[in-house]
């Protein structure tokens, strides 16, 4: 070792025992802070900076990349964030994914930048510090302070970057990331941006690997006893050259708070590698997590060295069982458990892609009221807040991943999804694929799903494997190979001589039904999109609810299954196409709002006492027409009424509903349930007078004043005697006064064309700068200054440059290798320069420019098929000013675009918010911003009476983010 290695090796551990011994002076538990990164950004849309990426030269890209850049002209936002669902809907975009314009076909709206500076501490010098994205669609590259530090594919993967070695401790930081979704993954709407949290992390040298821990139980024969078993692996990352003795403490908390175990390794780990440490406890009488008690543990782990603590984690876990079982189908905590699931994509009413935290809680809890246990999260890897969610509120998962491949690269994927997944203790089952219909026969396609099932094996050894197949009774290729069948489809002799065949496969639905039917709609039509809300409309590979579920209910061995789907989404509006833009297989909309179907399921999937009834009963013109009523209920009997006559009482056959053609007549159709000849349930559906009134509640009615909470809204409009019209289409005006921001608006018709977000306007107001001159001249290399540049040079003697009217004249006044320097004179007041953000746009520079404005540098442009924009505002005085540009014509006939223009760029101006309800109902989804007070939402329609509901947002201790 030389004595500059040396001297290296002391510093840091000198640096690593200060620094130790400090925080553990201040009696700091962890030095490790995890930062949320999501307020502050800057957005720009638009592909403009094409060679911002350099590849020859480290630490020099350019453009935003570049952290002299500045972004002040950028649209301010807070992530996660969702551009897609900004854009208008086209009628020529791509069908599956909603008519969006993004996506092949459209350049312009597929690459956005988004810009943010950050500050380190001095004292942070020594530390790690990662920065970690959760998910961002599609295709993304992130620099940090020039340097190039990532280049990630793919939309539903997080990715991270330890990015210590070039950042400035005791200054700032920016970081620019450029996303580009003109590829699509799915056959769905995937939204475009960073869509997903993204993270700051800062350690200890030595500290917890990223996704470390891996908590288990284990029980014998794995069925819960009285005794569990805790196995805890933590992975040390030890970034220094030297080894370091450290001690690994482990303390579990119980879900009453109580401290249950503590137990210890001391290990020693080498300079520069990670490894891991592994540890095991028993916890008697363990407490059991299931959907129905989702009862929570947490393991904290504690890194000290030499006493001192260098790293803390808390990892919240479960202690339950899974398994699949041939004969029994899922069996939970060893008892046989129906898994009554949905699969849903992450996208909601108002915010596309983009949910925030609150709104995967909102999901889950709504999926939670019809006795949905389970979720599919297809086909890709949620958002961990997902995860979260579904451990807190009860729901068994199965995770997907995005696609079937040995490939390094996708083991690699395959690899982050687990490590950061498995300890959830809402995760059930691991999927790795959704209908590979080219491979799924083949032997290639087997081999390869066996090679990503054995890495599932060696990473968690607690849960099972399973492929969602589209396929009836065939076992070739992945098949013949998963340790659990999945079943897409196929209901009927398919599974029962698949499963005479394959007696010892477990088997699991993990794709049914596909009805489709629209909110409130009960007679098809093609022209506006709609399909009828009776369980009646399949397509040609799917069933109704009916069918689906009475079928699965009497064969145990099947373990239930997953319909498609819970939620509504953007995309494949199957049956039809434009002008609907949503799918129509949710048991709810996209906002959320219950078809009638949802009364089907909660009839079937919980123990509630149920009885609804539809249609609506507001049928003018068609008195005296028979009109379909079905009864969907649990109850042993139920009678219909119309206007208080009987319309006979009929038994209910499990798992089934019940019909009676009514001859339609104004008023009350109502209905009574018995069981055991007792009156069990009532319900009524009335005919409603016309709209009277717009009402307003919210889901909660107390929020966190954190920036990141949500309180959902739901419009209704009503007839005076406050009955919801439910043929109700006005349209509503929102405002909102106090502390918090409408992020989203839907009203879950799968034909409406109305903006879901109404994102705040940068005003521009062009100057145009006109009467350019031009000269051949010297340009130095690498923009170095001219003389030429200087604002009191005299260019009265130069070419004037004529307009672009013809090949001659604007940018084709070079020859080919010509270099020569275009000067022009602007004015702007003191008014204009009061703006937020001035810069100068080209409409062409052909091929290199380097722009000064008062002989200071603005930027420089490489590509002429860009119309380059620089902030100039600095640059600037009132009065006259010089804009003077030095070219460099490196192919064919070049030079400058005189269409130039100074924008002055003002504040963000907010959009007036509304939207129409859809058969009575809308929804507003409100986020609270990081200030306590109170929040008012109004709503109003022409010619009915308004609505004012309040919300509190309250203080709360803001999640630990970077500032
Ligand atoms: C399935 C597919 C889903 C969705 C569904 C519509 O085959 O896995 O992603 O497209 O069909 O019925």
């Amino acid at each position: 070792m030389n004595s500059a290695a040396v001297f290296r090796r002391l510093f840091f551990i000198v640096i690593f025992f200060a620094w130790t011994a400090g925080l553990f002076a201040a009696g700091t538990n962890s030095p490790r802070e995890r930062l949320l990164l999501d307020f502050g950004w800057k957005f720009h849309l638009g592909d403009d900076w094409l060679n911002a990426l350099r590849l020859d030269k480290a630490g020099a890209s350019s453009g935003p990349a570049s952290e002299k850049f500045s972004d002040n002209a950028w649209r301010p936002l807070d992530l996660p964030h969702d551009w897609a669902v900004e854009l208008p809907f086209d009628k020529n975009s791509d069908t599956s994914h909603g008519f969006k314009p993004v996506g092949p076909g459209h350049p312009q709206n597929n690459v956005g930048w988004y810009r943010r500076t950050f500050e380190l501490r001095k004292t942070d010098a020594g530390r790690r510090i990662w920065l970690q994205f959760d998910g961002a669609f599609r295709d993304t590259t992130v620099w940090v302070n020039g340097w190039l530090v990532k280049r990630h594919e793919g939309g539903y993967y997080p990715f991270r970057e330890d990015i210590t070695d070039i950042v400035h401790f005791g200054g700032k930081n920016a970081i620019a990331v450029k996303v580009d979704a003109s590829k699509f993954e799915g056959w769905f709407y995937e939204g475009a941006g960073i869509y997903r949290h993204v993270w700051l992390e800062k350690t200890a040298p030595l500290a917890i690997a990223p996704d470390g821990i891996f908590v288990y139980s284990n029980f014998k024969n794995n069925v819960p006893s009285d005794r569990a078993e805790i196995k805890v692996e933590t992975r040390l990352l030890n970034s220094l050259t030297n080894g370091v003795g450290t001690t690994v403490r482990c303390e579990i908390i119980a879900p009453d708070g109580k401290s249950v175990a503590k137990f210890t390794e001391a290990e020693e780990v080498k300079g520069a590698t990670a490894k891991t440490v592994k540890l095991a406890a028993k916890v008697s009488r363990p407490v059991l997590w299931s959907p129905e008690s989702p009862k929570l543990y947490k393991l904290i782990t504690t890194i000290a060295v030499g006493g001192n603590v260098v790293d803390q984690k808390e990892t919240e876990f479960g202690i339950r069982t899974f398994a699949f079982n041939a004969t029994n189908g899922f069996l939970l905590n060893g008892k046989h458990y129906e898994l009554q699931g949905t699969c849903n994509h992450q996208d909601m009413a108002g915010v596309g892609a983009a949910l925030p935290d609150a709104l995967q809680s909102f999901r889950v809890a709504k999926l939670k009221e019809f006795g949905c246990n389970a979720y599919r999260t297809s086909h890709n890897p949620p958002t961990p807040e997902l995860l979260d969610a579904c451990d807190h509120l009860g729901m068994i998962v199965m995770d997907e991943s995005r696609l079937l491949g040995s490939d390094q690269e996708n083991l690699r994927k395959w690899e982050d999804q687990i490590h950061r997944d498995r300890n959830h203790a809402c995760v059930g089952i691991w999927s790795v694929a959704n209908e590979e219909f080219s491979v799924e026969d083949s032997p290639q396609g087997g081999n390869v799903a066996r090679t990503m099932q054995d890495f599932v094996k060696q990473l968690d050894p607690t849960r099972p494997v399973t492929y969602a197949a589209p396929e009836g009774d065939t076992f070739n290729g992945i098949n013949g190979v998963i340790e659990v069948r999945g079943w897409n489809y196929h209901v009927g002799r398919d599974m029962d001589s698949y499963h005479a065949r394959h007696p010892a496969q477990p088997e699991v639905g993990t794709e049914q039904a596909s009805t489709v039917s629209t909110r409130g709609i009960y007679e098809n039509d093609k022209s506006r999109g709609y399909v009828s809300a009776y369980d009646t409309n399949t397509t040609t590979w799917s069933t109704t609810a009916e069918r689906w579920w009475s079928y699965f209910a009497d064969r145990p061995w099947l373990s239930g299954g997953f319909v498609w789907t819970g939620f509504d989404y953007r995309g494949e509006p199957t049956p039809y196409a434009w002008p609907c833009v949503n799918s129509h297989f949710g048991i709810l909309d996209t906002c959320g709002f219950p078809k009638d179907n949802f009364w089907y399921y909660q009839s079937w999937w919980t123990t509630n006492t149920v009885l609804h009834l539809l249609p609506h009963w507001n049928w003018p013109g068609k008195e005296g027409q028979e009109l379909r009523v079905d009864a969907l209920s649990n109850c042993e009997e139920v009678e219909l009424f119309l206007n208080g006559r009987s319309l006979g009482k009929q038994a209910m056959k499990r798992n089934s509903k019940l019909t009676w053609q009514v001859k339609y007549a104004p008023g009350a159709l109502s209905a009574i349930g018995f069981n055991g000849g007792r009156v069990a349930a009532e319900t009524r559906v009335e005919t409603t007078g016309d709209p009277a009134s717009v009402r307003l509640t919210s889901d909660r009615s107390t929020i966190n004043a954190d920036g990141e909470d949500v309180s959902v809204f739901t419009v209704s409009v009503t007839d005076a005697q406050g009955r919801m019209v439910p043929v109700a289409t006005n349209l509503v005006h929102f405002e909102l006064a106090g502390p918090g921001k409408i992020i989203g608006v839907g009203n879950g018709d799968p034909s409406c064309h109305e903006p879901d977000t109404f994102a705040p306007q940068m005003p521009v107001t062009a100057i145009p700068v006109n009467n350019w001159r031009w000269q051949s001249a010297a340009v130095p290399a690498k923009g170095g200054l001219a003389p030429e540049y200087a604002g009191d040079f005299d260019d009265s003697a130069w070419n004037v440059l004529k307009p672009k009217t013809d090949a001659n004249s604007g940018d084709q006044v070079l020859s080919e290798g010509q270099t020569a320097i275009f000067r022009a004179h602007f004015n702007v007041t003191d008014a204009d320069l009061a703006n937020p953000a001035v810069q100068i746009r080209f409409t062409s520079i052909d091929d290199h420019g380097w722009i000064y404005v008062n002989n200071q540098r603005a930027g420089e442009s490489s590509d002429w098929a860009t119309s380059p924009a620089f902030d100039i505002k600095k640059m600037l005085h009132a009065g006259d000013n010089v804009v003077a540009v030095g070219v460099l014509n490196e192919y064919g006939s070049g030079g400058l675009n005189p269409e130039v223009n100074v924008e002055l760029v003002g504040k963000p101006v907010a959009v007036p918010w509304s939207r129409s309800v859809f058969n009575g109902l809308g929804q507003v989804i409100v986020q609270s911003t990081k200030e306590p007070g109170e929040i008012n939402l109004t709503a109003s329609a022409d010619g009915v009476a308004s609505a004012t509901v309040t919300v509190h947002s309250l203080p709360c201790p803001p999640r630990p983010a970077v500032p």
